[in-house]
């Protein structure tokens, strides 16, 4: 049996994804943290029939850190959408000056607390806080490679959906987004051009054009429903499903004894498995498959021959990626 804590619970996309952690009957115990409401997100849950415990937690002053270690405590999988979201006009780089420090104090804490944990970043800007989370976390000497995830998932909702549509379009035939699943992969990073979309043979059923609106609609889903929500937030909903999807295989991995194939952004450079030297020779961060069991990442699995257009995309990726990774570094570490 597997406890939870989500930080940022209270949230867009806290909320949605602690419903779904509370309707999932392998999860023992959900705990809740947010600076508000947690308490109030968690009695509406509560109310939900389960024989799982849930508890909300929020910090009784601005310096309490006693209500965030109640519930980081025995955790076993920390999920973290605690942050601001984005507003129209800005991009996810934007978000860094405020969500850096959240997700570093937040990390800092479940390091100390519970150093074992499955840790989930979802805050973004993800190709800069996710190497925040991995220093904060070796500062403190409990790093481990195979444990600390970027979540990407929704990158994967949406290549999946989307390419659906585009072969429906392209060719009148109905092939389902669960038929592409696992076949198609959005790799790289979690913004713009550094998301990398590998569609496998499936390219052939494309025209350049289509190809292209696909690449664009993949690469700025994001911004899309940004615009449509006017000010009122970006993607909560299809977020909580994708952190679900990410954090029910964390589950199934832990309690079961199947590996499970994912998708997430990891640093990759000590992990087992092969990268392409495009990756490996440039950075060590990127989003990649990998077979997921008890442990975390057992091993990356690099199946996709790419074509020449993903190699050009994987070459746009890394070197924005670069001066990504190196802002969540040098945040941590401000003199290296
Ligand atoms: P939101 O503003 O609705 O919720 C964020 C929650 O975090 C709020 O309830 C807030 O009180 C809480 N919070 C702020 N500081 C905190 C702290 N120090 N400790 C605990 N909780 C704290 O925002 P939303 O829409 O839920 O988005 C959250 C984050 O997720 C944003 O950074 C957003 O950009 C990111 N995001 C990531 C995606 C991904 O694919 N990885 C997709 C969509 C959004």
């Amino acid at each position: 049996m597997v406890k939870i804590t989500v930080l940022g619970a209270a949230g867009g996309i806290g909320q949605p994804l602690s419903l779904l952690l509370r309707l999932n009957s392998k999860v023992s115990e959900l705990a809740l943290f947010d600076i508000v409401n947690a308490q109030g997100v968690a009695t509406d849950l509560s109310h939900i029939p389960s024989t799982q415990k849930i508890t909300g937690y929020g910090p009784k002053s601005k310096t309490d850190i006693t209500q965030l270690q109640a519930a980081l405590k025995d955790a076993d999988i920390v999920v973290i959408p605690a942050g601001i979201p984005r507003k129209p006009g800005m991009t996810r780089n934007d978000l860094f000056k405020i969500n850096a420090s959240i997700v570093k104090s937040l990390v800092h804490q479940a390091g100390l607390i519970c150093p074992n944990a499955f840790i989930c970043v979802i805050s973004n800007p993800v190709n800069s806080t996710v190497p925040i989370a991995v220093e904060e976390l070796k500062t403190l000497g409990v790093y481990n490679p195979s444990k600390v995830f970027g979540v990407t998932t929704l990158d994967n909702l949406r290549l999946e959906e989307f390419l659906s549509l585009s072969i429906k379009r392209a060719t009148g035939k109905t092939v389902t987004p669960a038929e592409l699943r696992g076949d198609v992969i959005s790799i790289g990073g979690h913004s713009g051009s550094t998301i990398v979309p590998v569609l496998n043979s499936w390219a052939r059923n494309l025209s350049s054009e289509v190809y292209d609106s696909l690449l664009h609609r993949v690469q700025y889903g994001g911004d899309e429903v940004v615009k449509a929500k006017q000010g009122r937030g970006s993607a909560t909903l299809s977020m909580a499903t994708a952190g679900y999807r990410f954090v029910s295989h964390l589950i199934e991995a832990l309690t079961g004894d199947s590996v499970v194939d994912e998708v997430a952004y990891v640093k990759f450079d000590e992990l087992p498995g092969q990268v392409p030297d495009i990756v490996a020779d440039n950075v060590s961060y990127f989003s990649l498959p990998f077979k997921l069991g008890k442990t975390g990442v057992k091993l990356i699995t690099f199946p996709h021959s790419l074509s020449d257009k993903e190699t050009g995309l994987m070459a746009v990726a890394v070197n924005q990626l670069k001066d990504e990774i190196a802002r969540g570094v040098n945040f941590v570490h401000p003199s290296k």
